[in-house]
């Protein structure tokens, strides 16, 4: 047996380099015009990267398209530069564009970040019915299949019901995934969405209220640690809890911040709200808050006070629960705001 595996391996190896070879000599592997109209012609899915190779905008992509190609069977890339007619056609306006050309002849923009850990997700999601009819039996694995999975439990009677959870799947089917079941047992509908990065699980049964279904996705959707976007920035000025930022100029970092902090703020979600701020986006905030480059505080939405994570210290979820209980017992002095002078010092 191991004589078949070490063949394998060997073809495998050679495999892999001569894909290595290929890669570089045509890191797009773009197809003409004829190629595009023939396979929009079988009407099978397929996802389309149309780039100006050479601009800095459709740059970035091409090593998030190289990934995207090792996943999905179905990719195509355009070279618009050469071939700009076929793109004005397919009515391309700025470049790159993503789309994905379903069987059915429909085609789906795709307007998420363009990174290979979204858009692959985004795809099955598109594959997938609109909600998905589940067994009782496929339920817990179903609720897996992405990070977002919604699975409501209606009878057949609640027609009401049933047609308002298909028109949110409708709107909503290129973020999450949905799905629906009969109950269990003879209870009333209810419906589970669950959020598997942050392993939280939220149950809605009081459908019929209005705007139930909503609140329970807002709800559900709204992670653990916020990134702080233009979209969602108004959040932080109207809940009811103390902010706990983390500046960094790095997306590798944020996210293994994320990660790490995750169960810090599970534990305390019910008076601080977690975020990350691309200091990048938002030049500005973290002098405003007496911070520079990357670190953490945390301000007492009460008086306003500003805490500072102490700089050069090691950031761990248990040095943060630290931070934060320290700071709860009073035990840690509030950044003074020393170029503004004014209330801070008063208080001392
Ligand atoms: C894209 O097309 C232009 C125009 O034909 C060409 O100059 C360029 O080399 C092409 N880019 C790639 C990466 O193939």
């Amino acid at each position: 047996m191991w004589v078949r595996t070490g063949v394998v391996g060997f073809l495998g190896a050679a495999l892999l380099a001569a894909q290595v070879a290929s890669a570089s000599s045509s890191d797009w592997q773009f197809i003409d015009g004829d190629a595009f109209t023939q396979r929009l012609a079988k009407q099978e899915p397929m996802l389309v990267a149309f780039v100006a190779p050479e601009d800095d905008l459709s740059k970035p992509l091409l090593p998030e398209w190289k990934k995207l190609r090792k996943e999905l069977p179905y990719t195509a890339a355009l070279n618009c530069t050469s071939i700009p007619a076929v793109c004005r056609e397919a009515q391309v306006s700025s470049l790159p564009v993503i789309r994905l050309y379903q069987a059915d002849g429909s085609m789906v923009r795709y307007r998420g970040p363009r990174r290979a850990a979204a858009i692959a997700p985004f795809i099955k999601r598109m594959v997938r019915p609109i909600v998905t009819e589940l067994a009782a039996h496929e339920q817990s694995t179903f609720a897996k299949v992405d990070d977002i999975v919604i699975v409501a439990q209606l009878w057949e009677e609640d027609e009401a019901l049933t047609e308002h959870f298909l028109h949110v799947a409708e709107e909503y089917r290129d973020r999450y995934t949905f799905g629906i079941t009969s109950p269990q047992s003879s209870a009333s509908g209810t419906v589970v969405c669950r959020n598997n990065p942050d392993d939280m699980e939220h149950t809605m049964s009081d459908l019929d209220r209005v705007g139930a279904l909503e609140e329970l996705l807002e709800k559900c959707t709204t992670p653990l640690v916020m990134p702080l976007t233009r979209r969602n920035e108004l959040v932080f000025n109207t809940i009811a809890k103390s902010p706990v930022y983390y500046f960094s100029d790095d997306e590798a970092d944020r996210q293994a911040y994320t990660n790490m902090v995750r169960p810090v703020a599970k534990a305390f979600s019910e008076y601080l709200l977690f975020a990350t701020v691309d200091i990048d986006e938002y030049p500005l905030m973290a002098p405003t808050l007496g911070m520079q480059g990357r670190g953490l505080c945390l301000q007492n939405l009460h008086n306003g006070q500003i805490f500072h994570f102490p700089a050069g210290s090691a950031l761990s979820a248990q040095a943060v629960q630290n931070f934060i209980v320290a700071v709860s017992e009073g035990k840690v002095q509030p950044w003074t705001g020393a170029a503004e002078g004014g209330r801070s010092h008063d208080e001392l």
